[in-house]
Formats: C-alpha cells, sequence, structure tokens
C-alpha cells in the first residue's frame, strides 16, 4: 500500500509548495489523520490556496485569530505597529482611543484593546466578507463590547478625534502582484494589497484623512512597504503630520512609520 504521506509530500512539492513533507504532516494533523479529508486539504494546497485558510487560524502577537477567504492573513511584519504602540504610550491603563483603518481580520484592533484594557476603539473597512473575520475575532477574544466595526471607504471626518491611528493600508505597486507568491496573489483579496501604480495611492488618500482624524497630542502608526519610508514620511508631512521615527520589523525592513499630530 502507498504511503499516503509520502504520496502528498510529492503532489505538494511538484506544486511548487515549500517544506512540503512538513506541510503534508501538518495537513495530515489537521485531518485528524482521516484519509478522505486529508486528501481534499492535499488538493487544496496543491493549488497553492494558504494554509491558513485551510486550518481558519493564524496567530498575531501571540493571539489566535480566525481567518479565510475574504480577509488578508496576518503577517509577522505588522506586529511592529503594535510593538511601536507600546513603546510610545506605555502606559497600559490609558483611556485611549483607537482607530483602525482597514482591518481586515481585526488583528491590531484586538491585540491593542487586550493590551490596553482600558481603551475603546473603531476598526473600519470596505470589505463585508473581512468585517465579517473582524467580527467573529473581536467576539471570540470578548472585546465586542469596547470596538464597533463600520463598512465604509477611507473615511473623511471623525468627530472627536482618536488618540491612535493605525492602518496597514494596500501598498504593492500593481505591477508587482503578479510576481507574488500563487498564496497570496491567487488567494489574498485583491483590495487588500494594491497600492495603485506606485504603491503610494492609499497613503495620498489616508494622509489628508489621519490628520482631521487625530486628536491633539495623537498618534499614528502606518505601515509602510519595503523602501517607501522617504515617500511615505514626505506624503504625511505636507498635510502637516510630524514623522516621529520608522522602525524596523524582524528582517530589518522599515516598516512603521509613527507620526504625531500638528502641533
Ligand atoms: C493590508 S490589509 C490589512 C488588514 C489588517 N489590518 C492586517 O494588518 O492584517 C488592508 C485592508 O484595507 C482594506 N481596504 C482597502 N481599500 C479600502 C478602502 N478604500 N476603504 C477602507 N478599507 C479598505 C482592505 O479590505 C483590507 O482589509
Amino acid at each position: 500500500m502507498s504511503d499516503p504521506l509520502a504520496a502528498a509530500a510529492e503532489r505538494l512539492r511538484a506544486a511548487g509548495v515549500e517544506n512540503p513533507r512538513r506541510e503534508a504532516r501538518l495537513l495530515w494533523d489537521l485531518a485528524n489523520h482521516e484519509e478522505t479529508g486529508f486528501a481534499r486539504y492535499v488538493l487544496r494546497r496543491g493549488v497553492r490556496e494558504p494554509f491558513a485558510y485551510l486550518s481558519g487560524h493564524r496567530e498575531f502577537y501571540g493571539l489566535d485569530f480566525a481567518v479565510g477567504p475574504g480577509c488578508l492573513i496576518p503577517r509577522p511584519d505588522t506586529e511592529t505597529l503594535i510593538e511601536t504602540a507600546l513603546r510610545l504610550r506605555p502606559d497600559r491603563s490609558a483611556r485611549l482611543s483607537i482607530i483602525d483603518l482597514g482591518t481586515g481580520s481585526g488583528c491590531l484592533l484586538v491585540t491593542l484593546l487586550s493590551l490596553y484594557p482600558n481603551a475603546h476603539g473603531v476598526g473600519i473597512d470596505v470589505s463585508p466578507e473581512a468585517l465579517a473575520w473582524a467580527a467573529r475575532n473581536l467576539e471570540a477574544h470578548k472585546l465586542a463590547d469596547r470596538a464597533s466595526l463600520i463598512e465604509t471607504g477611507w473615511p473623511e471626518e471623525s468627530s472627536p478625534g482618536f488618540d491612535l491611528v493605525i492602518s496597514n493600508p494596500p501598498y504593492i505597486p500593481s505591477a508587482d502582484i503578479a510576481a507574488l507568491e500563487p498564496e497570496v496573489r491567487d488567494f489574498e483579496p485583491r483590495g487588500a494589497l494594491d497600492g495603485g501604480p506606485d504603491g503610494l495611492a492609499v497613503y495620498r488618500l489616508l494622509a489628508p484623512r489621519v490628520v482631521r482624524m487625530l486628536a491633539p497630542g495623537g498618534l499614528a502608526l502606518i505601515e509602510i512597504g519595503q523602501g517607501q519610508g522617504a515617500d511615505t514620511s514626505s506624503i504625511f508631512s505636507e498635510y502637516g503630520l510630524r514623522p516621529l521615527e520608522i522602525n524596523h520589523d524582524l528582517a530589518g525592513v522599515p516598516r512603521c512609520l509613527a507620526l504625531a499630530a500638528a502641533s
């Protein structure tokens, strides 16, 4: 009898999946060692559907998030925004008001509300599918009473202002999307990735809005793509926001632009 694990590993290897043996073993465990379910998972992974969409989970900053088609899978790079928030706003008892622009799975909002137990927040997203995942995650972490979710494009106004504006917007140049891994290109929502011709289109939309959203003394933390530090700093500066620092992710890539409200 053929070994289902070896056959699956071979199939995944042929499909270009990295670490095919390890993935085959993970899928076997995910299927509770049941051959029909395992075969289905191997078929899906074999067309490069992301593992996290199959398992339905991804960890972010030590917390578990439900994920699936329709929301971006949280990335470790994005944890840089959380680390920056903790460093620049060290008082965990602060009654911060937070807005997360493009909340997706809700990973940033949920994590911040967990770390700041007196904070409250709003997550906005244009995608109803993404918001359904965010709602599920707020509920699972028992944070729904401190958060609201709004289906909208980038908001024009917000009153009163927020103490913390956080965002991981789409920032991949449109022409680069075709070269991404199939897991990202073919399965994650394009609306979560596409930053227009030069990757900076959404920052240009966000800058004037973030200025109007910040309360006096407020802080904005914006994720940026590789090599976008200088351009994004100048886009936000044009609208009067003051760049405070740019923090690097674990790979050493500048990832989080911290900005202060104009004084
Ligand atoms: C890069 S994903 C970030 C998701 C999540 N915050 C994270 O860090 O994993 C960007 C999010 O912005 C949302 N988005 C894209 N265009 C938008 C728009 N015009 N208005 C509001 N949200 C938008 C997408 O639906 C997506 O959920």
